[in-house]
């Protein structure tokens, strides 16, 4: 995944492409550049490594011009190099083209270029846009020449061009990948995500797959593939611009992580009446009969998200009495799933934007399941996608480490079965408001959970110099330590397993020595004595054991050489507590060990290619 982001007005370009890919950094940080046009001539700089590299060479030497694009590189093609960094030019050096994506036919088109005489200077996919740009552009104008190259492309992209044939435009495209068209006063922009224009603008254009934008300082002009032209509303971005900066926190990470009570609450907010069992989920767009009719439910997605799917397994089934499973995104859609009209697949992505999580909702759509969409930024491709969709109200998630889209997961899909139970009949209005109680309570006891970070600090210096670890759990308890040792490989790169805690005594107690640190979540709970044992089977073989418990629990005390108690809740709420103290170890273990915490070493935030 890459970030891209174009800048045409009345001020000169290059501060606002530096500033904005700096915004959009987390897409991907192997190479940089940027293009501006100036007076009609094209400047390109570009180079290996962050942002703050180009920055060093732009200091030394600048370019000019009041129009420019740029791009932040995650290589899919061609290893980061100079010449694979972006943006790519024709043999004339006349375009420039950035791009994300994928073209997956580019070695035809490449080969077909090749014999017509056009030169390659890079290894990478895009190359061939520019090309292909070229040889349209000697019988159309830049806007049509782009469209007719494009018809040739399979594949994913988000695209920006700028030539000095039409200095005082910008073309993009997209089919696959974000690519929003932000509108200030006499100047637009082009970005990746909201974050990055967000200073400059809240009124956006969301360009959807098959279009293609035409922007210049007065006006934006969108058509289809087609060349039909197309009307698009502007939408407003309410987050505020901090919301998108750090806030005086070292990591977004751990911004996130402080966010999640207040996340969690935004989430909830204006779905649920307190002092009733009425809950609105507004953009389901599923009618009461079509909710009855449903009669399983499968979820999908990737990593932490997936994780979430697996808590929605067990709530599901719980809440509203409905057979639920969950799949990984890219296992399901290759795997002939045997779905139809009254199974529900439910997509879970924070990005809206996972490769794999839409290719697993388009499966579903083709036959004819009914598809939900819970995913965090509004106007994403899934969104639009799914026949229905349920916001989290995280606000933007910029580490790559997910953390409060997680939580806001659980909170929607807690809500969901509770809406499903209800209409269902599996649950009363009386069982349906205490349960909506208890899930109000959580932001507050989240909020004294994380009083017990300096503890949690502490344990992540005795903790940091580990090669492995294991996480331990049952039940509810099994996908937070999935999570929890996710979140640790991810930041920290120590390699962690998460584990079901019955499963040890079938081979991974070989594991058990000294060195091996066990995370167990001890949750009260009908499994707590079950779990108990296994604390002991760890500590009889040496084991260090830190356990997170309920508050109150003092059987835990003499078993754990470390315990981290979180505030008492019903069992069905425990993960989105017991996850909290899982985030800080781990962020806290990675500082300590001087890992890059916001941008993890070959991660991006959102992966938009297979
Ligand atoms: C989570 O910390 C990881 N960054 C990663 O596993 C992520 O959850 C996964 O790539 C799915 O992303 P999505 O939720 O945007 O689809």
């Amino acid at each position: 995944m890459c970030g891209i982001f174009g800048y045409v007005g009345y001020k000169e370009a290059l501060p606002f492409l530096v500033e904005g890919l700096k915004k959009l950094e987390y897409r991907g940080y192997d190479s940089a550049g940027v293009a501006t046009l100036d007076k009609g001539k094209l400047f390109v700089s570009k180079c290996v490594g962050k942002i703050s590299d180009l920055e060093s060479l732009l200091q030394q030497k600048p370019i000019a011009g009041e129009i420019g694009i740029g791009h932040t590189r995650w290589a899919t093609h061609g290893q980061p190099s100079h010449l694979n960094s972006h943006p790519h030019e024709d043999c004339r050096s006349e375009l420039v083209v950035v791009h994300n994506g994928i073209i997956e036919n580019y070695m035809e088109l490449r080969q077909e270029l090749s014999a017509r005489g056009h030169k390659f200077k890079s290894a990478t996919d895009t190359e061939v846009l520019a090309h292909l740009i070229e040889e349209n552009l000697e019988a159309e104008g830049l806007f049509s020449a782009v469209r007719k190259s494009l018809l040739a492309v399979r594949g994913s992209y988000a695209l920006a061009v700028i030539s000095e044939r039409e200095p005082g435009k910008i073309v993009a495209a997209r089919h696959g990948s974000p690519l929003i068209v932000g509108h200030g006063e006499d100047e637009k922009f082009l970005a990746s995500d909201i974050p990055a224009i967000l200073k400059y603008t809240g009124k956006v254009i969301y360009l959807d797959n098959g279009e293609l934008a035409e922007i210049s300082s007065e006006e934006t002009r969108i058509i289809g593939l087609s060349g039909k032209s197309v009307s698009k509303k502007l939408t407003f971005i309410s987050w505020d611009p901090e919301s998108a900066e750090k806030g005086g926190y070292s990591h977004f990470m751990l911004k996130e992580i402080h966010e999640q009570p207040n996340a969690i609450r935004k989430t909830i907010e204006g779905r649920v009446e307190a002092d009733s069992h009425k809950i609105h989920f507004d953009e389901l767009n599923l009618t009461d009969e079509e909710i009855r009719r449903v009669n399983r439910v499968v979820f999908t997605a990737c990593g932490t998200s997936w994780h979430a799917g697996l808590i929605g397994e067990y709530l599901f089934e719980q809440l509203a009495k409905l057979p639920s499973e969950v799949e990984y995104a890219a296992e399901f859609r290759y795997r002939n799933p045997i779905i139809d009209e009254n199974t529900l697949v439910i997509a879970i992505t924070q990005s809206g934007e996972t490769a794999d999580t839409l290719a697993a909702v388009w499966e579903a759509k083709a036959r004819n399941a009914k598809t939900i969409a819970i995913c965090n930024v509004v106007g994403s491709t899934i969104a639009r996608e799914a026949h229905g969709v349920v916001y989290t109200n995280a606000g933007p998630e910029i580490g790559v480490a997910s953390t409060k889209a997680f939580t806001t997961q659980l909170t929607v899909i807690y809500l969901l079965a509770l809406l499903f139970g209800k209409r269902r009949g599996i649950i009363d209005d009386n069982e349906a408001t205490e349960l909506i109680r208890r899930l109000i309570e959580i932001p507050q006891k989240m909020e004294q959970l994380l009083l017990s970070e300096p503890k949690i600090e502490a344990i992540a210096e005795k903790l940091s110099k580990a090669t492995n670890a294991l996480y331990l759990g049952r039940g509810k308890g099994f996908p937070i330590a999935l999570e929890g040792a996710l979140k640790l490989k991810e930041v920290s790169y120590i390699h962690a397993e998460g584990y079901p805690a019955a499963e040890m005594k079938h081979g991974p107690i070989a594991l058990i020595d000294e060195n091996m640190p066990v995370v167990v979540l001890a949750l009260a709970g009908r499994r707590y004595d079950k779990i108990l044992g296994n604390i002991e089977e760890v500590k009889a073989r040496g084991g260090q054991v830190i356990a997170v418990a309920s508050e109150g629990d003092t059987m835990i005390t003499e078993k754990s050489d470390e315990i981290i108690y979180i505030p008492s809740t019903i069992e069905s709420l425990s993960p989105l507590l017991a996850v909290v103290p899982l985030q800080l170890l781990a962020y806290y273990i990675a500082v300590k060990r001087g890992c890059h915490i916001d941008q993890p070493r070959n991660l991006a935030k959102s992966v938009t290619v297979e």
